[in-house]
């Protein structure tokens, strides 16, 4: 089966001055596969956002290639690939980038307007379902003000599924929640990967990896390791083992 998104020997360096340069990532080799719901895990500093920004084409590799469906990432033009992560990509990063003069309904639509792979009246027909079902449609109208951070990142995800997207890529998305919050938010990520859509995400938090179906491992720029943990089955009492599990692989592998 092909990858939806692989990268092969994805080498990236920063330059620090006029003489120095700091590798961030060494060889990384990745795939994802359709209707997977991965996590990436590591130290700070171990590369972790420098993998997702380059796998997503925010950045650009300085070696190795990245293949997403049939674009080969490192080819592509910045509007070429601005394209790319408009209609085939959604973001929902930790400090979610909302515009603060725009209703919550119309932060949603706005990607959707911005694409025009659809007429209007499909977009604001999608963005009404997609409030509903993240529980926020009594919000619709309110500004971004006057939500709560759970909420917040409820209109992101709103906002990431607008255009129907292959692939979610979080960093963090839970990292500004509190427990209760962050439960709610990967409950509602676990649903919409169960309704296809695949997700790559970037956490410290081993609750929120835990219900991946499978964690990489990062140390210096490295993928170290992955574990495999499988789709997580419906009514969850094997969460805590779950947890448990990743908890022990983890201190394993030193992290
Ligand atoms: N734009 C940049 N210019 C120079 N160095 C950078 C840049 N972005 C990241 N780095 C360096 O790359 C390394 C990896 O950073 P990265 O943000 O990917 O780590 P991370 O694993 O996401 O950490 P954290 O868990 O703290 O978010 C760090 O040493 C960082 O200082
Ligand atoms: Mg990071």
């Amino acid at each position: 089966m092909n990858a939806l998104l692989k990268s092969t020997n994805l080498n990236k360096s920063y330059r620090i001055d006029a003489n120095n340069e700091q590798q961030v990532l060494f060889d990384v080799n990745v795939q994802v596969h359709r209707g997977e719901f991965i996590s990436v895990m590591g130290p700070s500093g171990s590369g972790k956002s420098t993998l997702l920004y380059n796998l997503c084409g925010m950045d650009r590799r300085s070696s190795g290639s990245v293949q997403f469906k049939d674009h080969t990432l490192e080819t592509l033009s910045e509007p070429q690939l601005a394209r790319v992560r408009l209609d085939e990509m959604g973001f929902v990063f930790q400090q979610i980038h909302l515009l603060r003069n725009l209703s919550i309904m119309d932060n949603v639509l706005l990607p959707g307007y911005l694409s025009k792979r659809c007429p209007r009246r499909l977009i604001e027909e999608r963005a009404e379902e997609l409030l509903n079902r993240t529980g926020i449609a009594s919000l619709a109208d309110r500004s971004i003000t006057q939500a709560s951070g759970g909420q917040l990142q409820r209109v992101g995800i709103c906002r990431a599924l607008i255009n129907e997207p292959d692939i979610i890529f979080g960093d963090e998305p839970t990292g500004a929640l509190n427990s209760k919050a962050s439960a709610e938010i990967m409950e509602l990520l676990t649903e919409v990967n169960r309704t296809g859509t695949t997700i790559l995400l970037v956490t410290h938090d081993v609750r929120v990896a835990s219900r991946t179906h499978r964690v990489l491992l990062m140390k210096d720029g490295r993928l170290v390791n992955e574990k495999a943990l499988g789709p997580v089955a419906d009514g969850s009492e094997e969460v805590t083992e779950r947890e448990a599990v990743l908890a022990s692989w983890l201190q394993e592998n030193e992290v």
